[in-house]
């Protein structure tokens, strides 16, 4: 028995050392914490179980046979986030570069069935080169069986990864198939192919912080969700984010007490919008003013910031908020834009989270480059997304709802709940400018005065369409509201929707225009 005892502490302590002091050491070097310490940051203290700590790899070749390390550089198990169940993969870059076998890609197949059939989210945090080399197809099948889970378990329970180290080949594509994607920045890559292949095939130079650092994919490429300065906030963030969602899709999103009444008013909404309709304001400052003390959880916070998607509070339960940001190119709809909106839209409705919507858009930005870019097919992917959820749906009109943008930004048509509108709102085709140019062009070109005439026509546009009251008159907002009282009424419109069901027609699945 004693021999037994010592043999299961030797194991549990080379598992535990992983791929060595001095790999361990370079990692601290780097930055970065152990696999193991971030497991302990993320949850709950003491809670971790782990699973699978004595698995070894099967590989004989290349000397393989000589490297056996307990638990195979994956530590896996599950364990309580807010006291709530998780489920956490951490891959060790100590033991192989994290590198995925075919033993440890079974581990995590493991905790995903498992998570599937309890209903827990899973959470990877990555620090991996990818398929281990030595191991061959044997684990490209690993990855394989894991995208199958992550696919799957999409739209069932919430998975999140976290980027915190060199990550490239199917340790970037199984997270692009989770619902978030954390990078941490300076120390995290993601990339399909790293730089020295890329200057072989395409002659290109790039380092690998251009190439696939937290900020070209928090900027630009949008792959990524959230940046962070170190391992710690990562973990951290994760945490707050996790806070904000259900355990799975058959769970209501998370409720929970608050001191900020629900029937605060906020006297500055009156005078935020500018006196001139072309002048930006931060439509941050709305959101913060409206959910439940200022706090707002922004997610693609550096990409296509044109729209502001992210989590608050109202009465304590979590809602998913979609604006236009007119501080950034005017609020426009662009193919970025409407790709951001629409999977955090989707992402919504799949874990039954209201949507809080508050529009201000003057439409789609015109051009070549977004034509040939495809922002038909991408636009459509907003509206697609709005039209298909049966949460609950409210949206705010805080100023200008011009063209296509009015349909697809959660309108009346699109079956939303309770549409309510500033009096500062312009709702038209388009502006009374652009309106006047087209419709008046021939009146225009044979006046005397064709200065005056347009002026007089714009005022009479302007009057007409640019403000809510034809939408009010037509039903398409259920009522204008002073902006001071936008909580309390999107809180009693939230109560009154609390029991809401919608279905969709019977299908396998849509075909939203990827
Ligand atoms: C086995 C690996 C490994 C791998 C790294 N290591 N990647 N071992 N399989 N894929 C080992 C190294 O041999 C080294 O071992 C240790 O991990 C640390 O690696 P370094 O290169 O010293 O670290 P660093 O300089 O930080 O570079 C990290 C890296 C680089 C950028 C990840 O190692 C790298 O490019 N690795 C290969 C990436 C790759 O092409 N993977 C296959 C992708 S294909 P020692 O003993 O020296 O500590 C794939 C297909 C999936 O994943 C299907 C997708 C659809």
């Amino acid at each position: 028995m004693s021999d037994r005892m010592e043999e299961l502490q030797r194991r549990h302590a080379a598992a535990e050392a992983g791929g060595g002091e001095e790999r361990r050491a370079r990692q601290h070097a780097e930055g970065k914490l152990s696999a193991r310490e971030r497991i302990d940051l993320l949850l709950d203290e003491g809670t971790f179980e782990e699973m699978d700590k004595l698995v070894r790899h099967h590989c004989r070749d290349f000397g393989m046979d000589e490297q056996m390390i307990d638990g195979d550089g994956f530590i896996t198990g599950y364990g309580l986030i807010h006291g709530r169940p998780a489920y956490v993969f951490a891959q060790d870059f100590t033991v192989f570069g994290g590198s995925l076998s075919e033993a440890n890609a079974k581990k995590i197949v493991k905790i995903m069935d498992l998570a599937l059939k309890t209903g827990a989210p899973v959470i990877g945090l990555n620090d991996s080169g990818g398929a281990r080399i030595q191991e061959g197809v044997l684990s490209l099948g690993g990855y394989a069986d894991i995208f199958l889970r992550n696919t799957l378990a999409s739209g069932v329970i919430p998975q999140i990864s976290a980027i915190m180290g060199p990550c490239a080949g199917g340790a970037v594509y199984s997270p692009a198939l989770t619902d978030f994607v954390f990078m941490v920045d300076k120390t995290s890559y993601m990339f399909v192919t790293g730089p020295d292949v890329i200057k072989t095939v395409t002659h290109e130079d790039v380092t690998k912080e251009a190439l696939g650092g937290a900020t070209t994919h928090n900027a630009t490429s949008g792959v990524a969700h959230f940046q962070s300065h170190d391992d710690a906030e990562c973990l951290r963030t994760i945490r707050e984010l996790m806070g904000y969602l259900p355990q799975n899709n058959r769970d209501a999103a998370p409720a929970g007490d608050t001191d900020d009444p629900a029937d605060r008013e906020d006297a500055s909404l009156d005078t935020l919008i500018p006196s001139a309709s072309n002048q930006p304001y931060d439509i941050k400052d709305v959101i913060r003013r409206v959910a439940d003390h200022e706090e707002f959880l922004e997610v693609h916070e550096h990409w296509a910031r044109n729209i502001v998607v992210g989590f608050v509070r109202m009465e304590g339960r979590s809602v998913g908020v979609v604006a236009n940001q007119p501080a950034f190119l005017a609020g426009c709809l662009d193919i970025d834009s409407s790709t951001k909106g629409a999977r955090f839209v989707r992402f919504c409705d799949a874990f039954n989270i209201p949507i809080l919507t508050f529009e201000d858009v003057p439409g789609f930005l015109p051009g070549t480059a977004q034509e040939f870019g495809g922002i038909i097919r991408h636009g459509a992917k907003l509206l697609y997304a709005y039209a298909e959820a049966t949460v609950p749906k409210i949206t705010v009109i805080t100023r200008k709802a011009y063209g296509g943008a009015y349909c697809v930004m959660g309108s009346k048509h699109l079956r939303t709940d309770v549409n309510l509108a500033w009096p500062t709102a312009e709702i038209a085709v388009m502006g009374a400018e652009g309106a006047v140019n087209i419709v008046y062009r021939r009146e225009l070109a044979g006046a005397a005065n064709p200065e005056s005439v347009r002026q007089e026509k714009i005022e009479e546009f302007r009057e007409r369409f640019a403000s809510p009251f034809v939408a009010a008159e037509n039903g398409f907002v259920d009522d204008v509201i002073e902006p001071r009282q936008t909580r309390p009424r999107v809180i009693r419109a939230l109560r009154m929707l609390a029991t809401k069901v919608d279905t969709m027609p019977k299908k396998k699945h849509g075909n939203i225009p990827l």
